[in-house]
């Protein structure tokens, strides 16, 4: 008897839980539009050319801001993967998926220094606003490079740190662009091309290859 009323008032207080996780979510400072990679989402994830059957690990994802266009562009035979080390995050990032109800999203608690995914298994990694958090990055880098497959892609997004850029920016993020390309590639990526986002101020977005065979 007891059991029965604990599952009835669950099932009354459900939609007042959902529209609470609805409300943090839409709260939460990553979700600002404001915040660059916010107002420009489509035009990054239309740089991203992502492909049916792709599968993304799109790491440091915070709240999953990107969680929706990805998931959908890449259908049902492709795969989101969210991934962060931040339990509350990845908490309204399950919250997220739930009212999402896409089938192809999968969610990730990590650790700071593994990104945790199986060896080979990702098609593309995204990275925004998120790489110049790793810290110290090269654990990270080796991590998300064995995830890769050979061949598979790595973008990263992040604030282009300049002499002129908001101060905030010059004291939060702990080094230049080419600081940040030139880590990366000694971690055994590919420098491939930046990628051109209409309308994306302040940052970069640069595309880099885990070359075949290695
Ligand atoms: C500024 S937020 C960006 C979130 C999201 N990519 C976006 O643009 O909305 C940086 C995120 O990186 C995560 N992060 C920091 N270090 C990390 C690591 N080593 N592995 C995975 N995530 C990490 C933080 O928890 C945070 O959610």
């Amino acid at each position: 008897m007891h059991r029965l009323l604990a599952l009835l008032l669950l099932l009354l207080a459900a939609p007042a839980l959902a529209q609470g996780s609805a409300a943090r979510l839409q709260a939460h400072p990553l979700e600002d539009p404001a915040r660059g990679v916010i107002a420009n989402r489509d035009a990054i994830v239309a740089a991203l050319a992502l492909r049916p059957g792709m599968v993304v690990a799109d790491i440091g994802a915070g709240t999953g801001a990107f969680m929706a266009p990805i998931a959908r562009a890449v259908g049902p035979k492709g795969r989101y993967i969210g991934v962060d080390i931040d339990r509350e995050l990845v908490g309204l990032m399950r919250d997220r998926a739930r009212s999402l109800g896409l089938p192809n999203v999968e969610v990730l608690l990590s650790r700071p220094d593994s990104v945790m995914l199986a060896p080979a298994s990702v098609d593309l990694m995204v990275v925004i606003d998120a790489y110049h958090h790793f810290d110290p990055p090269e654990p990270m880098l080796a991590s998300m490079r064995a995830a890769l497959r050979p061949g598979g892609q790595l973008v990263i997004v992040d604030f282009d740190r300049r002499p002129e850029s908001p101060k905030w920016v010059r004291g939060h993020v702990r080094a230049d662009k080419a600081a940040f390309l030139r880590e990366i590639a000694r971690a055994g990526f590919r420098l491939e091309q930046d990628l051109a986002v209409p309308g994306l101020t302040g940052h970069f977005a640069t595309r880099f290859v885990r070359p075949q065979g290695r």
